[in-house]
């Protein structure tokens, strides 16, 4: 949903750089830190300023950034840049395309798509100050240890801002200067338009640099100004995939450290991970070596981890999560899960119900205080109330072409290692014994059985294991009993 448009005339998010740093075929503003690309993270934060319209520009790679565009964004312009480069050509083709029959008027904010730790509070300070000023040009910058590659902020001996210089066109002198320009700025519309017709690409780099747009404003009587900010980190590009895993271990840091400030304990920050899309309520629990992805929620009370990733999963109040690797399940309220659990997509544990250690689930629903402690695999089933799945059950979903349901009711007990060969029906309240391998429907309150008798040959070991071990110990334990093997055979009743 796109909010109220009381914000900017519009904001230009640039992306049609190569990124060749990356080394990658997958285009540098798509991937990923905190669970969302790097444009993902750009579109929010101009979202967030309400602009009445928002344009990405690109070229590089054009196809997949702009499905990936649309899919997160389809009210946003994209906008082709031609064979022309630089950033302010960029803006250039940008405002061409957002001006209708009348030109767009007032205040025009440029970004970039590779810069996802700028957040809507910076903007938004940024077009404040711009609009408050009166300014033609406001500019984002900060002052850096090691300004190298960036353009650098020039200022009168009055201190106001006079333009910007980039790094390859800059004299010994100026590359002295720490302040750096961010790259993102708030432009009056129609002093960014007129001096874009006067913007050449005369310089080291052959581009039409955006930077131009400085000088050309004041010579035009208009007056450029900056924001300073204290927080490099908002102004940051990754521009290679060491400075990618920087941002997103500063993204995690900040995204923790908000979670701790409403209320969450997080007993080791450094290896906890959550997404920026992630969801939790106060005093939730979350343990060292943890990853939250997606659109996972936490409700209060709730314990996940030590060692646990999990992926779109909803967790209820007071539920215990240990040790599991989960995607796309929901675990009830005060249930529990794990250690070493497997949770697959469908899986839907019930209040107070119990997945315990070595089970995978998939599409199955477990009804409350249902428990299936221990070894098995239960996929494409239904479980009722208060049963107790024994150790080592597993339902025989697959006949090696069509999944089949398994159906069983509530207050159900059953022996370690049966085996449900779905399709197949177990009524409320049965039983099964060992070992069964439930074929056929089981009526509510019925024992099920399917155990062969049992054949203990008599002297066997001695007979055919004569010297070994385990024959010594045998003799051992039966002095006198003959070599002859004999074998007893009973039923099971
Ligand atoms: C630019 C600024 C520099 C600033 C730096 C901050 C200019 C001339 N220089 O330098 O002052 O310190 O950013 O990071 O603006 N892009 C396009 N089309 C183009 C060229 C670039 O869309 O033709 C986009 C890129 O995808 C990127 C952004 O603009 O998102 C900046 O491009 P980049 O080449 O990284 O700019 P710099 O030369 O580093
Ligand atoms: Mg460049």
């Amino acid at each position: 949903m796109i909010p109220e448009n009381t914000g900017p005339a519009a904001v230009i998010v640039l992306a049609a750089g190569a990124g060749t740093r990356m080394k990658s075929r997958t285009p540098k503003i798509l991937h990923e830190i905190g669970g969302r690309s790097m444009v993902g993270h750009a579109l929010l934060a101009a979202r967030s300023i309400n602009p009445r319209q928002l344009a990405i520009v690109v070229r590089h790679e054009r196809d997949l950034v702009a499905r990936h565009l649309s899919e997160l964004d389809p009210a946003a312009v994209i906008v082709d840049q031609d064979e022309i480069p630089g950033t302010g050509r960029a803006v250039e083709v940008a405002l061409q395309a957002l001006d209708g029959e009348q030109h767009l008027t007032g205040t025009v904010v440029v970004t970039y798509g590779d810069v996802p730790l700028l957040s809507g509070q910076l903007l938004a300070e940024l077009v404040a100050t711009h609009e408050r000023e009166g300014n033609a040009v406001t500019v984002l910058t900060a002052v850096l240890e090691d300004a190298t590659g960036y353009g650098r902020i020039l200022r009168g001996d009055d201190g106001t801002v006079t333009g910007i210089v980039e790094h390859k066109d800059a004299s010994d002198a100026q590359l002295l200067i720490g302040e750096v320009n961010s790259g993102i700025y708030a432009f009056d519309a129609a002093v960014l338009r007129d001096a874009l017709t006067h913007v050449t690409t005369d310089n080291s780099q052959g581009e039409k640099y955006l930077t131009d747009v400085l000088g050309l404003a004041r010579q035009a009587g208009g007056r450029v100004a900056a924001v300073v900010t204290a927080d490099r980190w908002q102004v940051e590009g990754a521009n290679d995939r060491v400075q990618l895993s920087a941002l997103g271990a500063e993204l995690n840091r900040r995204v923790v450290e908000a979670w701790m400030r409403a209320g969450v304990t997080v007993v080791d920050p450094a290896t906890t991970w959550i997404d920026s899309s992630v969801t939790l309520d106060e005093d939730v629990r979350i343990l060292p070596n943890t990853q939250l992805h997606g659109a996972t929620t936490v409700a209060r009370d709730a314990v996940v981890g030590p060692d646990t990733t999990l992926t779109d999963v909803t967790i209820g109040e007071g539920a215990k999560v240990v040790r599991t690797h989960g995607s796309g399940a929901i675990i009830g309220p005060d249930a529990a899960v794990g250690p070493f659990t497997y949770l697959r997509p469908g899986t839907v544990l019930g209040e107070s119900g119990k997945i315990g250690a070595f089970y995978e689930t998939k599409n199955v629903t477990i009804g409350r205080g249902s428990k299936l402690s221990h070894l098995g695999y239960a996929g494409d089933a239904e479980i009722g109330e208060d049963t107790n799945i024994g150790c080592g059950n597993i339902t025989a979903n697959y006949d090696g072409e069509k999944k089949h349901r398994t159906v069983i009711g509530s207050g159900v007990r059953t022996g370690s290692n049966t085996v449900f060969v779905a399709p197949v029906t177990v009524g409320d309240g049965a039983y099964s014994g060992a070992g069964a391998v439930i074929r056929k429907d089981v009526p509510a309150g019925a024992l099920a059985l399917t155990v062969a008798a049992q054949r203990n040959t008599e002297g066997w070991v001695a007979a055919n294991r004569p010297g070994t071990r385990s024959a010594e110990l045998a003799q051992a334990a039966t002095p006198d009993s003959s070599s002859t093997p004999a074998s007893t055979e009973e039923g099971n009743q």
